[in-house]
C-alpha cells in the first residue's frame, strides 16, 4: 500500500489519517499549525469526538507520524478549510491552492493528489488545474468530498458511501482502493465536476429543508399556531417528512456550502439563496422570542437570562458559525443591552462575554434559560429547570409549560 500524506489535520483530516493508519496504510499527517502537531505528537487528540481517542491509539500503535512538513510520496489527501468570501459569497480557494502548490514542490512524479475539502463546482478546473499545468511534474488530481457528521465521525467514516471524482477510471479505482482499506460503504466513481457539485448539492438540500421548517415556524408564530404539532401531523402523510425548526444553522458545511452556488449562480440559485436568508434570520427571531417572553413574564434584568449551548450542534465542541454566536453577534450589532449569561459544557475556553464554566453556577445565576443546543447534559438535567422560565428551541423538553420558538 502507498504511503499517504494527509495535509490538514482538522475535523476531517485527522480522523481520516487515523483511520487509514489503523487499517495498515503508512500515514504521515501534516499541518501548518505547530501547536496542533505538538499536541498530536504528545499523544493527545485535538478535539472531542466519539471514538476518536480509541482510533488515535490504534493509529499510534500502527506507526502514524505527525509533522509540520510535507513528505515526498505518491499519494496526498488535502483536507484544508474552504471558507467563502463574505462579500462575493464565492469560495475562498486559497487554502486548497496553497496546499496543492506545496504538495507539488514535494511530490513524486505521477503522484495522486486527492482534494477532500468541499469545493464549489468548477474549483478544481479554475483554481487547481492551472497551478498543476504551470509546472513540469505530472500529477493526477482527484476530488473525494467528505460527508461525515461531527458527533458520529468515526462510525460514518467506516460506513458512509463515498464519492470519488477523477479524470480517468483507472485513477478513480486506485483512489477507491486506498479508501476501501477502511470504508465499508459504497464507493462511487465519477468525474471531478460531478463530485464537486454532488457534495454542495447534498448540503444545500439539507439547508433548504431546514429553512422550510424555520419558515413554517415563523408563520405559525405570527398566528399562534403550534408548529411542532402541525409538523407532527403533516408527517403522517406517507410522502411528507418536514424537519424541525431551530435557532439557526451553524457548522462548517450546511451554513457555508449553499453560498458557493449562490455566489457562482446568482441568477439561478434563488430558492437556495432565500433558504440561506431564512436560516440566517433565525438567531434574530430567537432574540425577538426572548424579548416577548421576557415582557410577558416581567423579566427586565437580562443578566438573569441564560443561553445554554455555544456549539453549532449537540455533544460536539465545534462552535463554527454556531447559532448562539450568530445570536450574540446580532445583539451586539443591533446595540441591544442584553448581558446574557452563556454556558456550554464543551466550550472550556473563554469565547464570549458573560460566559460561565460551571453548570451549577450558571443555573444559580439565571431565572430564564434559553436552550440553544440539545447537549446530553441538559437532556439529563431537565428537572433542574423546574421553577425557571424556559425557551426550548430544540424540543428537548416534553413539558408543555416551556416556551417554544
Ligand atoms: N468539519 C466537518 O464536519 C466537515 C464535513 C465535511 C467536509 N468538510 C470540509 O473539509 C474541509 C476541512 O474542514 P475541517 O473542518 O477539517 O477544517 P479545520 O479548520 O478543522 O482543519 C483544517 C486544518 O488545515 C490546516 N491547514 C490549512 N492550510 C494548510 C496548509 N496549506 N498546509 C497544511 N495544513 C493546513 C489548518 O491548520 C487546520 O488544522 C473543508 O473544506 C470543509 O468544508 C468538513
Amino acid at each position: 500500500m502507498k504511503k499517504v500524506n494527509v495535509i490538514g489535520l482538522g475535523y476531517i483530516g485527522l480522523p481520516t489519517a487515523l483511520m487509514l493508519a489503523s487499517h495498515g496504510v503508512e500515514v504521515v499527517g501534516t499541518d501548518y499549525n505547530q501547536s496542533l502537531v505538538q499536541t498530536l505528537q504528545a499523544g493527545k487528540t485535538t478535539f472531542e469526538e466519539k471514538g476518536l481517542d480509541e482510533l488515535f491509539g490504534h493509529a499510534l500503535d500502527a506507526g502514524i507520524r505527525f509533522s509540520n512538513e510535507y513528505e515526498t510520496c505518491g499519494f496526498y489527501i488535502v483536507a484544508v478549510p474552504t471558507p467563502y468570501d463574505p462579500d462575493t459569497k464565492q469560495i475562498d480557494a486559497s487554502y486548497v491552492v496553497n496546499a496543492v502548490k506545496t504538495v507539488l514542490e514535494h511530490c513524486e512524479e505521477e503522484a495522486i493528489v486527492v482534494v477532500e475539502s468541499t469545493v464549489s463546482p468548477g474549483t478544481m478546473d479554475r483554481f487547481v488545474r492551472p497551478i498543476v499545468a504551470a509546472q513540469k511534474k505530472h500529477v493526477h488530481l482527484v476530488h473525494a468530498p467528505e460527508r461525515i457528521i461531527p458527533g458520529n465521525m468515526v462510525y460514518e467514516l467506516l460506513h458512509n458511501s463515498r464519492t470519488i471524482g477523477a479524470d480517468s477510471p483507472e485513477i478513480a479505482e486506485q483512489v477507491g482502493a486506498v479508501y476501501s482499506t477502511f470504508c465499508e460503504g459504497e464507493i462511487v466513481l465519477t468525474d471531478i465536476r460531478t463530485a464537486e457539485m454532488t457534495k454542495v448539492v447534498e448540503n444545500t438540500f439539507r439547508d433548504i429543508n431546514i429553512a422550510f421548517a424555520n419558515e413554517l415556524c415563523k408563520i405559525c408564530r405570527r398566528d399562534n399556531m403550534d408548529v411542532n404539532e402541525i409538523i407532527r401531523i403533516a408527517n403522517k402523510h406517507p410522502r411528507v417528512n418536514i424537519l424541525s425548526p431551530g435557532p439557526g444553522v451553524g457548522g462548517h458545511c450546511i451554513s457555508v456550502d449553499p453560498w458557493f452556488l449562490v455566489g457562482d449562480y446568482p441568477e439561478e440559485a434563488k430558492l437556495i439563496h432565500q433558504a440561506r436568508l431564512v436560516n440566517d434570520s433565525m438567531p434574530a427571531f430567537v432574540v425577538e422570542r426572548i424579548e416577548s417572553i421576557a415582557k410577558e413574564r416581567g423579566v427586565s434584568d437580562f443578566s438573569r437570562i441564560g443561553l445554554y449551548g455555544l456549539t453549532y450542534k449537540e455533544n460536539v465542541d465545534d462552535t463554527r458559525e454556531s447559532p448562539t454566536l450568530q445570536l450574540l453577534e446580532h445583539v451586539k450589532k443591533s446595540g441591544k443591552k442584553m448581558p446574557f449569561c452563556v454556558y456550554d459544557p464543551y466550550v472550556t475556553r473563554d469565547l464570549v462575554e458573560g460566559q460561565m464554566h460551571d453548570f451549577d453556577a450558571f443555573l444559580d445565576a439565571v431565572d430564564f434559560v434559553v436552550i440553544l443546543v440539545a447537549h446530553q447534559e441538559i437532556r439529563d438535567s431537565l428537572s433542574r429547570l423546574n421553577g425557571k422560565i424556559v425557551l426550548d428551541t430544540r424540543r428537548v423538553c416534553e413539558d408543555d409549560s416551556v416556551y417554544r420558538l
